[in-house]
């Protein structure tokens, strides 16, 4: 172990959001590295818990929902699903996949909120927020979309441009618009509980000057945001899917999601910790019972001899390295990051990774698709890791990495080593002359390779590792030709004794170091080497297998990947790229389809207009009376800059009547007008062309 020795460790991977699958953009960048890392530290005998989740609420997941027709809780569920079965079946070995829809998730955040605002940390301000009339809601974050100050991108969310990284407040947005309805948004003002993270910007100077050891993307950006002054930041929204904010005066006000969202690696801590608790009943991912945590929840947690450990993608950098501590510090209850690895992005096929643009490889897909490489796939997203720089992951490079590197150098050492044996001594670890110069040097090499490749994963150099653990199989591959046993075998076969021993050493050395990057195939090698599983400390050694031990039957550790493979995979993207041109070129989507079933839930009449007038320090909204045949009733209609109340009395209308009513400016609107808008934005009343009794049916 490097530096100071910790008694044990808490290392999270940053919460997906439940919207859609994982792909290998968040698996080079988080998860994979997160899990050689505690892989490496389990094997080390370290008590580690290793915490991750689903992040099951902030605005990407309501606009999903919208856009598929389902509840929020629905899209949630499905996705949790997906993700947890695909990070297991990938062999991510969190000891806990939670959600932060749990209960244990909703009290955890709202003790935290409550401890702080009992303490006065928060000042409570009321701002002006962005809000859309028609849709009659607050637009926070990502509902609405503008131009970027920074870069010019049209596209910019209200929280984040995600062409330049910027990070925005919607009222910095250049022509905002909602992205519920696409109006232009009215400033109203609310109510909001923000952190003064001005007021604490000397103790979070403090802390983040004492991390000089931080990888420099991490630390740089932190000085940055620490330049430029820090400002406070609501830590509540006016959103309606979330923490509910556990104080008066807070009605229909959720907390913010980067506020709960690492508040859930302590959620999921609590109810790993629990022994009461049969997780799997929950839908929670709990990986077997050598992954039970010895300790309480708040060791983890609150103890100075814990090692925290945050592994990101630099997009959240702020959240884990400023804001979150902020809410420790404050708490005071809490030990801080000691360490927060965020790697850099991943492109494929030299163009940036996206969800909406379904530019990815997902691993749900993957997985279907590549049964069994899920190795494969570890190693080439370790050995192409952005760590320091944004990386391209390409379909051939991935070909060319399994046949040249997995198949030509690991494969082939460990395949000659164990067909030799088992050719010449019927599979048992044999041993013959003494060891010669070249063994023993061969010896010396071995035994630098455990600490080395410790070195750089505890600095979190994870391509490093790779690249040190793949000598050592070049140095096996190396000693086998040089010894060159088939032709020895001819006339010296107690040399060939001791040759096969060494490379039976050597390949067990290699079943141990490989278990942190390629779960699958050490304990595949393991099997083969007829060895229980051994742990770091035992790498370095000759003696792993004893003489008279019997190997078991050797098959391929890893296969050739034909060309048909990669080109379907290429196929499949340059597919999704022919959809994308195509959408970009019509210019009006259709929406997605929908079913008859979900068509007839909308009940539309024909109706008159029977009273309008404008409604009070308002230029668009207009209140109608109107007849629609079943009853009548008040309408808000965001129409006034188009049509004179007198002008529209007696008209005739369609109306959706069976939309949820809500309050609009304090009126209660109970449906919607149909209007037609042309590209200019004009309305127009849609209507039958005849004069229709209200009521009429319109479908
Ligand atoms: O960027 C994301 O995908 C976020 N859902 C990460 C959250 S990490 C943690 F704070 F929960
Ligand atoms: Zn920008």
């Amino acid at each position: 172990m490097l530096g100071k020795n910790y008694k044990r460790y808490t290392v999270t991977a940053a919460l997906p959001y439940t919207n859609g699958p994982v792909h290998i953009g968040h698996l080079a960048g988080v998860y994979v590295p997160a899990d050689i890392y505690v892989r490496y530290l389990r094997s080390s005998g370290s008590d580690v818990v290793f915490i991750c989740g689903s992040d099951e609420h902030g605005v990407p997941i309501t606009l999903k929902a919208r856009k598929e027709g389902i509840t929020p809780q629905q899209v949630v569920d499905k996705y949790h699903k997906i993700i947890g079965d695909s990070f297991q079946d990938f062999g991510i070995s969190f000891n806990i996949y939670h959600r932060t829809s749990s209960d244990t998730h909703h009290q955890t955040a709202s003790e935290i909120f409550k401890t702080l605002y009992d303490k006065g940390v928060f000042t409570e301000e009321v701002t002006e927020q962005y809000f859309d009339e028609n849709a009659g809601q607050f637009l926070a974050d990502r509902y609405i979309v503008g131009t970027c100050p920074n870069c010019g991108n049209e596209n910019a969310y209200g929280d984040q441009c995600e062409k330049c990284g910027t990070s925005l407040s919607p009222t910095e947005l250049i022509n905002p618009h909602s992205t519920l309805s696409g109006a232009k948004p009215v400033l109203k003002e609310t109510r909001n509980w923000f952190l003064p993270l001005d007021k604490m910007q000397q103790q979070i100077e403090t802390y983040v000057d004492s991390h000089k050891e931080w990888r420099p993307n991490v630390y740089g950006q932190c000085k940055s945001w620490l330049n430029g002054g820090l400002h406070p930041r609501a830590m509540t929204r006016d959103l309606d899917w979330g923490v509910d904010v556990p104080v008066k005066g807070a009605d229909g006000k959720v907390l913010y999601v980067w506020f709960e969202a690492p508040i859930g690696y302590i959620s999921a801590t609590k109810d790993l910790c629990n022994p009461g608790l049969d997780l799997q009943k929950k839908s929670e991912y709990y990986i077997k019972d050598s992954l039970k945590p010895t300790d309480s929840w708040q060791k983890y947690w609150q103890d100075e001899e814990t090692k925290l450990v945050h592994f990101i993608g630099k997009d959240n950098i702020v959240f884990h390295c400023i804001i979150f501590p902020a809410i420790l510090m404050a708490h005071g209850k809490y030990r801080l990051a000691d360490n927060v690895p965020a790697n850099e992005f991943l492109n494929l096929e030299g163009d940036k990774i996206s969800t909406s643009r379904n530019w990815a490889v997902w691993l749900n897909e993957y997985l279907l698709d590549l049964p069994g490489k899920q190795d494969v796939l570890r190693y080439v997203l370790t050995a192409t890791a952005p760590e320091t720089k944004d990386n391209d992951f390409t379909w051939k490079d991935f070909q060319a990495r399994n046949n040249n590197e997995l198949v030509a150098i690991f494969g082939n050492f460990i395949n000659r080593v164990l067909v030799l044996s088992h050719k010449y001594f019927e599979g048992k670890v044999v041993f013959g002359s003494e060891f010669s110069a070249v063994d023993l040097k061969v010896r010396e090499e071995l035994k630098k390779y455990p600490s080395s490749i410790s070195v750089s994963i505890e600095q979190y150099r994870f391509r490093e590792a790779l690249t040190e653990f793949m000598n050592l199989a070049r140095l096996g591959n190396k000693y086998l030709a040089d010894e060159e046993p088939w032709k020895v075998i001819k006339t010296d076969e107690e040399r060939v004794k001791t040759i096969l021993n060494v490379g039976l050493q050597i390949a067990a050395n290699l079943a141990i170091l490989a278990e942190p990057f390629l779960p699958f195939t050490s304990a595949k090698l393991f099997g083969m080497l007829n060895l229980k599983t051994q742990g770091w400390n035992r790498a370095g050694r000759m003696d792993l297998l004893e003489r008279g031990h019997q190997l078991n039957e050797s098959s391929l550790l890893f296969e050739k990947i034909e060309d048909e493979v990669i080109d379907y995979q290429i196929k499949k993207l340059m597919d999704t790229k022919t959809a994308n041109a195509q959408e970009e070129a019509t210019p009006e989507l259709a929406k997605k389809n929908i079913t008859f079933d979900q068509f007839t839930t909308m009940d539309i009449r024909v109706g008159k207009i029977l009273a309008a007038e404008k409604v009070a320090k308002t230029k668009k909204l207009l209140k109608l009376q109107v007849d629609t045949g079943i009853d009548q009733r008040t309408i808000v209609s965001g129409i006034a800059e188009y049509f004179e109340p007198d002008q529209i009395v007696g008209k005739n209308i369609s109306v959706l009547v069976n939309l949820e009513p809500r309050e609009i400016k304090g009126i209660l609107s109970q449906g919607m007008i149909l209007m037609a808008e042309n590209s200019e934005g004009k309305l127009s009343f849609v209507a039958p062309t005849e004069d229709f009794p209200s009521g009429s049916v319109v479908r």
